[in-house]
């Protein structure tokens, strides 16, 4: 027996409940994983508290990403005791996930556990810190340099936001972190490398289809009017890296920004994101987070303290990255 969050639907009101599930509850794949980890991130808490239809069929056990141990494997490519970590793919929406102490999934959304890294850094960095690391590599890869200019992080005390200001300063350039909570989390955002933090309200207003520009790039992660505007503000050739809606899925912008000031917009998934770019981006974030990084922006939660904290990301109240212990 072991122990799993496991959410149920009763008149279209999700619950989550601890329950206690046997091997013989998961369900089929390849390779049977020992979870010593799992991460809450802005999808969970929209599966767990129902707020968003992530999950189509109940019973499900949440969870999108967790890092563990081979218990048993019919893939060649896993053997018992491999450290294996797993993000995306739908598991935890439409597969069990890593909320539970076993997981069964496909060998092929396994990636191996990087040399020197453990489950608790990997799921300290997690799906948010991954997607961090492939919104950086879109800007690198649009040849936005530190000496190019500002970049700009939306949602900046967020799991994505958080990773993508630290990994942008150490890679020197100049980041301005947006937050809608500047006087609690402004001195952390400096702490991580933010060399200014601005206020979201200053960027909620409507857009004008083109404003003074000032952003070489931007990592966006709430979408909405904050996204309009942030484009209307970039620079010519400035690079938009986009993974998020934590404000709302709309985007009322116009065409001005791409067809007068040549500014790409590059869509960022890192859910269906390909085995080796995958490895690498794993293999780019551990060399560039600094140890104090998994102190200062990383808290850590019991599975029975899942709920609460659901309900808290989801309202835009948690700060930093989220490490679920099982
Ligand atoms: N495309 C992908 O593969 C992928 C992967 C991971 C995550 N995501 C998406 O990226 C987004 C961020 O994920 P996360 O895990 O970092 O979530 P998170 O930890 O909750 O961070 C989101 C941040 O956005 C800001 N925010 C919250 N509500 C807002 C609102 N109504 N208007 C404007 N800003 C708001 C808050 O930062 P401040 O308080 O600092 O303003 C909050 O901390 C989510 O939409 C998630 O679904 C996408």
């Amino acid at each position: 027996m072991f122990e799993a969050l496991v959410l149920s639907q009763e008149e279209k009101v999700t619950k989550a409940n601890i329950v206690q599930l046997e091997l013989g509850d998961l369900p089929q794949g390849d390779v049977l994983v020992e979870v010593s980890c799992s991460s809450l991130n802005y999808k969970d808490g929209l599966a767990i508290t129902g707020a968003g239809r992530v999950i189509r069929d109940f019973p499900m056990v949440p969870g999108i990403d967790f890092a563990g141990v081979v218990k048993s494997s019919n893939d060649e490519r896993y053997q018992i005791g491999d450290q294996v970590i797993l993000t995306g793919w739908g598991v935890g929406e439409n597969h069990w996930g890593g909320m539970a102490k076993m997981a069964r999934v496909k060998a092929d959304w396994l990636v191996p556990m990087p040399e020197d890294c453990t489950a608790e850094k990997a799921m300290k960095i997690g799906t948010a810190g991954l997607t961090a690391m492939l919104c950086v590599q879109a800007l690198q890869k649009a040849d936005i340099k530190p000496e190019s200019g500002e970049i700009l992080v939306t949602g900046a005390s967020g799991g994505v936001g958080s990773v993508a200001v630290k990994l942008l300063s150490e890679l020197g350039y100049h980041v301005v972190a947006c937050s809608g909570r500047v006087t609690e989390n402004g001195p952390l955002l400096k702490a991580l490398g933010a060399k200014e933090v601005i206020d979201r309200v200053e960027l909620e207003q409507d857009a004008k289809p083109l404003e003074k520009q000032r952003w070489a790039g931007l990592v966006d992660t709430v979408g909405n009017k904050i996204l309009a505007k942030s484009l209307a503000q970039m620079d010519y050739a400035g690079a938009a890296a986009i993974c998020g809606l934590a404000g709302g899925f709309a985007l009322p912008t116009t065409v001005m920004p791409f067809i007068l000031r040549g500014v790409s917009l590059f869509g960022i998934d890192s859910v269906h994101c390909p085995f080796d770019k995958r490895l690498a981006a794993w293999q780019q974030v551990l060399s560039l987070l600094p140890e104090s990084f998994y102190q200062e922006a990383c808290q850590k939660i019991s599975l029975q303290e899942v709920p609460v904290f659901a309900d808290k990301i989801i309202k835009g109240q948690v700060t930093g990255r989220i490490l679920v212990t099982l």
